[in-house]
This record gives C-alpha cells, sequence and structure tokens, in this order.
C-alpha cells in the first residue's frame, strides 16, 4: 500500500504533481475560473472586503502563502490566524466579511468552533479541506476540496500543497470578480499554476542536493529557517516539517527579523535554511544571508535554477525550476519536506508516526 516507497510520507511527497492537477482540474472554461461549490454570486464576492483565514499547525501555513495572494492580487485586506486564538477574541466581523477555514480533516475542534463562531457573527463561511462530508464541508457555507485523497503520513505533505493550490485559485478568483485582473491575464496566470506541476515532477527526479544537505544538517542541535515575502510564509512550513518529524528544534523567521534576536544563536556551523528563489526580495535576503555566513552559519539555500551567484553565500545549493513569485510556495516546500524527511530517517526517526502527534485533533 505504500506504492513501493519507504514510507508513507514518501509516497505522498511523490502524489504532489497528481494532487495539484486534480485541484486544478475542469476549474477554468472560456477564460473564466469557476468553483461553483462556493455557491456565493458574483456580487456577493464582490462585496466581500475583509479575509480571515482560519486554521491550525500546516494548514495556517498555507493560509500565510494566500495572504500574499489575497492582499497583492485582490487587493482585499486579509489576516491569518491560528483557530484557538481566533476563536477567543472578538474579532471584527461584518456580512461583507469572508472566513476561510482551512483543515485537511475537517474536523478540528479550533477550526469548527471559529467556523460556528464566525457564522453566527454573519460572517459568510468557506471550508477547505480534504474529507469530503466533514463537519467542515458541513458547517461552511461553501466549501473547496483540496483533492489530495487519504492522507497518511501524520506530518501533512501533499494535503498542504493542495490547500496552497485550492487557496491560490481562490485569490485568483477574487482577484477576476474585483476586476483586478483580464481575462488574459488569468489564463496566463492558471496555466503557470498548472505548469508547477511538472516543475514539482522535476524536483522530486533528482533529490541529491538535498539528501546532501540534510545529511550537513542531522546532527545540528537546532536550526534557522529564514526568508522574506513569500518565503518567509514557506520557512515557517520548512520549520514545523522538520521539527515535527526528527525532533530537530527549528524556527522560522523572516530574515529581515535576524538582526533583531536570533542571530545572537549563530556560531560555527548553525544551520540557516533560507529560501532564496528569484523575488522581489532576493537582494534583501542575499544581504541577510551574508550576515549569517559571517558569523559562521552553515547556508542551505533553495534557490533558483540558474542563480550562480547564491553559491557565494551558500554552503549548499538546492536548485529549483524558475516560476512566479506567486506559485514559489508549491516549488520550494517541496524540497523543505524532503529535507526534514531525509533528516528524520538519517536521526532514526518513524516520518510516518511522530511522538506525541495524532492527524486529526478533535479535541481543544
Ligand atoms: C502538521 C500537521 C498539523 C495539522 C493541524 C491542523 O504536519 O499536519 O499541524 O496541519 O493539526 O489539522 P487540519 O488541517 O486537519 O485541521
Amino acid at each position: 500500500e505504500k506504492g513501493g516507497y519507504p514510507d508513507f510520507m514518501m509516497k505522498e511527497i511523490h502524489e504532489q504533481p497528481r494532487v495539484i492537477r486534480d485541484t486544478l482540474s475542469g476549474r477554468l472554461a472560456d477564460g473564466r475560473l469557476s468553483i461553483d461549490e462556493l455557491d456565493l454570486t458574483h456580487e456577493e464576492l464582490n462585496l466581500i472586503d475583509r479575509v480571515y483565514v482560519i486554521a491550525c499547525g500546516t494548514s495556517y501555513h498555507a493560509g500565510l502563502i494566500a495572504k500574499n495572494l489575497i492582499e497583492g492580487w485582490a487587493r482585499i485586506p486579509c489576516e491569518v490566524e491560528v483557530a484557538s486564538e481566533f476563536r477567543y477574541r472578538n474579532p471584527i466581523i461584518t456580512p461583507t466579511t469572508l472566513v476561510v477555514a482551512v483543515s485537511q480533516s475537517g474536523e478540528t475542534a479550533d477550526t469548527l468552533a471559529a467556523i460556528r463562531d464566525a457564522r453566527v457573527k454573519g460572517a459568510k463561511v468557506f471550508g477547505i479541506t480534504n474529507v469530503v462530508g466533514s463537519p467542515v464541508a458541513r458547517e461552511s457555507d461553501g466549501v473547496i476540496y483540496t483533492k489530495a485523497n487519504k492522507e497518511i503520513a501524520v506530518a501533512s505533505t501533499k494535503s498542504f500543497l493542495g490547500q496552497v493550490v485550492s487557496l491560490t485559485l481562490l485569490a485568483l478568483l477574487l482577484a477576476q470578480v474585483k476586476g483586478k485582473f483580464k481575462t488574459n491575464q488569468v489564463r496566463l496566470l492558471f496555466r503557470e499554476l498548472a505548469d508547477t506541476a511538472e516543475q514539482v515532477e522535476h524536483i522530486l527526479s533528482d533529490t541529491a542536493a538535498i539528501d546532501e544537505a540534510a545529511c550537513a544538517c542531522k546532527d545540528a542541535k537546532s536550526a534557522l529557517f529564514v526568508g522574506r515575502g513569500m518565503g518567509a510564509a514557506i520557512a515557517n512550513e520548512g520549520a514545523l516539517k522538520l521539527k515535527e518529524i526528527s525532533y530537530l528544534h527549528a524556527e522560522a523567521y523572516p530574515a529581515g527579523e535576524m538582526k533583531h534576536g536570533p542571530i545572537a544563536l549563530i556560531d560555527e556551523g548553525f544551520p540557516v535554511i533560507a529560501v532564496a528563489t528569484k523575488s522581489p526580495v532576493y537582494d534583501k535576503l542575499v544581504s541577510n544571508l551574508q550576515e549569517a555566513k559571517a558569523r559562521g552559519a552553515m547556508v542551505v539555500a533553495v534557490a533558483t535554477e540558474g542563480d550562480e551567484d547564491i553559491r557565494a553565500h551558500a554552503d549548499h545549493v538546492i536548485y529549483i525550476p524558475k516560476v512566479r513569485d506567486a506559485f514559489s510556495a508549491i516549488t520550494a516546500s517541496v524540497p523543505l519536506q524532503l529535507f526534514a524527511r531525509a533528516i528524520a530517517i538519517e536521526r532514526g526517526c518513524d516520518v510516518d508516526q511522530p511522538r506525541n502527534l495524532a492527524k486529526s485533533v478533535t479535541v481543544e
């Protein structure tokens, strides 16, 4: 049932190109996006003036990525909040607020409670879930299914990618409804989004650089994951994957924050894993890497194919295909999943069943 892979995590990582294709299948016709399950009219969607993405854990990280797109493309203010915080404060909710609840299992207690609360307060709630007919699906006004199929490894990989792709579609839809993109732009973006399936396949076809970097970091006590912009959001998921399956302490920081505290951690050989893909903030990130290297950090950079300059600032470079910054989470997350898994295996951990964790968290 592991399909020839050594563990479910590896099998599920390799299913990701299929997840991208299935999540996008049938979504674009004549240059118009359709997410009919959302059950909101064009007019209702057009009125949305605030978005909250509510989730826990890895699903929350998918929300951090979505914020960049919802604000960047649709120009709608978007906050991302962990469900256990959202439900116990008094967020500003009006009838034109959209709450997007993201949950792989569709039964996370805090996320469900947040949905109920938001609906009582009059928000429209969209669920993004992997489980058909789950409580999140039933209790939301509309639902997008992530098409990951059942995920067995406790650490989420393919369902995270399905969430990111679904949220990207939602951001694109909101941007189209708000008139921010012309039909041709939507077509182009959709095609590039679909192309990430092949790019992920390419990443999966050669993991030598990832394994080498993992080997170099396996005995560390702690690691920092850094990035800027989209890269900062991606870094969060990289750090979570590593800590949950390898028990190696990891933290994510926006790279520009390093000098405000965490740089004090860095000494000879301290691993700093950087999402260093080409983006509008690439040069800023590189100067942060120089600061880290000057203090002895061992830098592992996830970088864009063809970027030879990065070699001067990193001890290990993991190249991934060039994509638009908006889609970089889809590609850059994959080497970080493989990196975490490789370290966990080196450390003798059970990657499918990490200690203390459960696949679904139905208690508060
Ligand atoms: C980490 C992981 C968890 C879940 C979190 C929320 O790999 O899987 O952090 O993301 O428990 O679960 P769902 O998405 O089912 O609400």
